[in-house]
């Protein structure tokens, strides 16, 4: 029963991929760390937890300039071994009755052999004639806004699926469709969530990153990018659509018996938001050479894709990093806040 729905679910994954032509992988967790080399970059703790995969020079200051991520990295979490880029977002906690957090932890995806960690998706898009530009060395970017509370502003592509068991079954069709939410779901979820956050997905051909590190990069003029809508004209190049997708096992905290009486929700991106619509996502490319333009051009799908070379889940695995700001993460015991909140309420933010 459990491995009929896995294999349905491998064949509509590759269905999908087939149509999208797309790269689908796993990278385990390469650290768990208050540090943001994009948004506060040099300083540790930085303002907010987070989790990161990718390449192992992650590092509170990676300047483009002094900072080259093939070349300073001696291993990544990620199972093509030409990746270096590093990916991270904000934690997840559970805030009990008595006010302490405890992490939501995750979990790997479905059909993947690494550990907890993200599934990393290039999607070349439904248009296959269509060139799609690698990033260029140096090249980052931000979706989302950390501080935003409002549903509305959420950009369309970061979205919560409750799921209704861990086998993911029934298939929820394409990410951020169906009764997806942009903010955390309301009910106990039998399988916990699964997150999806979605990058823009046209260039301005010129910069590889921008004061907001945002606007270098927008929405197709017209339509998705799925459907194949054209790049406006203030940003022309059309380049892979990143998404990431985090799988988070909060069935431990299913027991409405300790969510708040006053019917508040009991889940906290690491920022303090229990909206979750400060849902984002960070991205710092780091492929060595040409990979991903050769991954491109070739029109690699799924997770083993010559010419990449896909390393052991094993040796992805075994690519991990210390915490650079030392801290409790609130995996084994309460904590009484969240990592740096009292900083931020000091900073009246
Ligand atoms: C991180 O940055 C510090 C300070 O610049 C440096 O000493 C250290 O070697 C860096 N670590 C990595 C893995 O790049
Ligand atoms: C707070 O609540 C949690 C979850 O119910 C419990 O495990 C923990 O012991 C409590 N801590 C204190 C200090 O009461």
């Amino acid at each position: 029963m459990i491995l009929k729905s896995i294999a349905s679910l491998a064949v509509a994954a590759a269905q999908l991929a087939a149509a999208q032509e797309l790269m689908r992988f796993g990278c385990s967790q390469l650290t768990i760390d208050r540090i943001d080399p994009l948004v506060e970059p040099g300083a540790f703790p930085s303002a907010h937890m987070h989790q990161v995969v990718g390449g192992n020079s992650f590092n509170a200051t990676m300047s483009p300039d002094s900072h080259d991520p093939p070349t300073a990295s001696t291993c990544t979490s990620c199972t093509y071994a030409e990746d270096f880029s590093n990916y991270w977002t904000a934690n997840i906690y559970f805030r009990a009755r008595n006010g302490t957090f405890k992490r939501v932890p995750q979990v790997a995806n479905l059909g993947l052999g690494v550990k907890a960690g993200m599934t990393i998706y290039y999607i070349r898009g439904y248009q296959a004639s269509a060139r799609v530009t690698a990033f260029k060395p140096g090249f980052r970017m931000i979706v989302g806004d950390s501080t935003n509370r409002v549903a509305a502003k959420v950009p369309r592509g970061l979205c919560f699926r409750c799921e209704a068991n861990m086998q993911q079954n029934p298939f929820g069709g394409a990410p951020c469709t169906g009764s997806d939410t942009p903010g955390f779901p309301k009910q106990a979820c039998g399988g916990g969530w699964r997150v999806t956050i979605t990058f823009p997905s046209c260039w301005d051909g010129k910069n590889t990153d921008s004061p907001d590190h945002k606007s270098h990069v927008a929405y197709p003029a017209t339509g998705t990018f799925e459907s194949g809508g054209a790049c406006p004209a203030t940003h022309p190049v059309k380049i892979p659509q990143v998404m990431y997708e985090t799988m988070y096992d909060s069935r431990a905290f299913n027991d409405k018996s300790l969510w708040p009486e006053n019917g508040e929700n009991p889940f906290y991106w690491s920022m303090g938001d229990n909206t979750g619509h400060g849902i984002h996502g960070d991205y710092l490319f780091g492929w060595k050479g040409d990979a991903l333009q050769r991954a491109m051009d070739n029109k690699c799908a799924g997770d083993n894709c010559p010419p990449l070379t896909r390393q052991a889940d094993q040796k992805a695995i075994a690519c991990t990093k210390g915490q650079i700001a030392h801290e409790d993460i609130g995996d084994d015991k309460w904590l009484t806040e969240l990592p740096g909140q009292s900083q931020m309420k000091d900073m009246n933010m």
